[in-house]
């Protein structure tokens, strides 16, 4: 039913206080030019709120995002969300995507898609990989069994965290296979030979020591979140708020971890422990990528802890090529941080990663919809990938270069 003149009137004496029900009034108003009519539905619509039923839903990675923000209490929220500072790292992993731009070629039979890649001697269905994220209770009660769950379901590789809530032998038992382990250092040498031998144990093939926290890190913003919040969080934090979150992999050690005297000697003591591979996480200069090769690493991850360890650093993107330059081949690079969407992914690829991984976007999808949300979020960066492959005239991975991507 159209609306006239007086109805008009009628709205502009404030009847309607909600900006969505305004547009949609004019939108239906019969004074108004079609044109306009059209114009006040669009804005309308743009103004709907905003309703994540499901994660099937979801339309975009950010979509969850504003989802599990609603969901989380306002400390676990902080606790995912900031950086470090003002969290301009953080910030700066995600934008400087935008900053890459994409060069297409024409006229290449893209009728056959392939994303899958070679790791290790393992084929990986897509190169996308899930990052550690200490504490996902956190979260959703069944954290990292949840995601475990999701990785399972569609193939994708996962590390897991050190601080994780649930313990290596039974992620690895929902996974279906030993995940990728992450590693802090602990101070005490005794805890991380213990730590190793039980990670190994559990038949995990790779080792992640995350280097890029030894200094420690100033998190303004997680702790202004966590003041508003009063509750006494025994979910996550079995002696209640403000205490540590559960650490099954910590179980008689001593519990301080990330030694800030740790030095490449301190690597080759780790290397000679283990027949695992070790990887280093954490590594985004040319200089410290030639010193890991030559020290013998396996692999690299081209990371800055999503942004929480230091602040105003490159974005990740943009110290990717220079790690690539330096290990020349001889080891996988791997990046994460600020990865959102399918040309994220793309432009990894192109600056030469093997792998390319996410935190919070699974952590959002976990928080509202636990495996469906962690499911849903990579489902979508498959979809996305796959499109932007097509889309660049480059059907498999290999076809993937340098030349497909040009730098503002
Ligand atoms: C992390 N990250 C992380 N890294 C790690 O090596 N061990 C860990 O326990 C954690 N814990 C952790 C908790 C939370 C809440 C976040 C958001 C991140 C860093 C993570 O592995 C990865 O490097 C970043 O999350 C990647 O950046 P994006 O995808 O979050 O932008």
């Amino acid at each position: 039913m159209g609306f006239g003149f007086w109805d008009f009137l009628a709205n502009l004496r404030g009847v309607h206080t909600n900006r969505r029900e305004f547009f949609q009034f004019l939108a239906a108003s019969t004074v108004l030019t079609p044109s306009v009519r059209a114009w006040a539905q669009q804005l309308a619509v743009s103004h709907e709120p905003f309703v994540l039923m499901s994660a099937k839903d979801a339309l975009q990675v950010m979509d969850f995002e504003e989802a599990a923000r609603r969901v989380l209490s306002p400390a676990h929220w902080g606790y995912m969300a900031s950086g470090v500072d003002d969290d301009l790292t953080l910030k700066a992993n995600v934008e400087a995507f935008t900053h890459i731009r994409l060069k297409p070629r024409r006229l290449v039979d893209v009728s056959k898609p392939d994303l899958s890649t070679d790791v290790f001697g393992v084929r990986w269905e897509t190169p996308l990989f899930i990052c550690p994220v200490g504490g996902q209770r956190a979260f959703h009660p069944q954290g990292e069994m949840a995601t475990a769950a999701a990785a399972k379901a569609k193939r994708h590789t996962m590390i897991l965290s050190n601080v994780t809530t649930y313990a290596v032998e039974d992620v690895a038992k929902t996974l279906g296979t030993p995940p990728w382990q992450q590693l802090f250092l602990s101070h005490k040498w005794a805890a991380t030979e213990k730590m190793v031998k039980r990670i190994e144990d559990a038949g995990c093939p790779v080792l992640v020591w995350t280097v890029d926290l030894l200094a420690g890190r100033n998190t303004p913003t997680m702790t202004r979140f966590a003041r508003q919040d009063t509750r006494n969080c025994v979910a996550c934090h079995p002696g209640g708020a403000g205490t540590p979150i559960f650490r099954p992999m910590y179980d008689g050690l001593d519990g301080r971890f990330n030694p800030p005297d740790a030095t490449w000697a301190t690597f080759d003591r780790l290397k000679k422990l283990t027949r695992m591979k070790v990887l280093l996480k954490g590594i985004d200069s040319a200089e410290d990528a030639q010193l890991a090769v030559q020290h013998g690493v396996d692999g690299l991850v081209v990371s800055n802890h999503g942004g929480r360890a230091a602040e105003t650093l490159r974005a990740t993107i943009d110290c990717l090529p220079e790690v690539v330059e330096a290990v020349r081949g001889r080891v996988p690079v791997f990046l994460d941080g600020g990865v959102r969407h399918g040309t994220d992914i793309y432009k990894a690829l192109a600056s030469g990663a093997r792998g390319v991984g996410i935190g919070r976007p699974y952590i959002w999808g976990l928080s509202a919809f636990a495996q469906d949300g962690v499911q849903r979020v990579v489902e979508i960066l498959r979809a996305e990938l796959t499109l932007t492959m097509k889309q660049m005239g480059t059907p498999t991975i290999k076809d993937i270069s340098a030349a497909r991507v040009a730098r503002a």
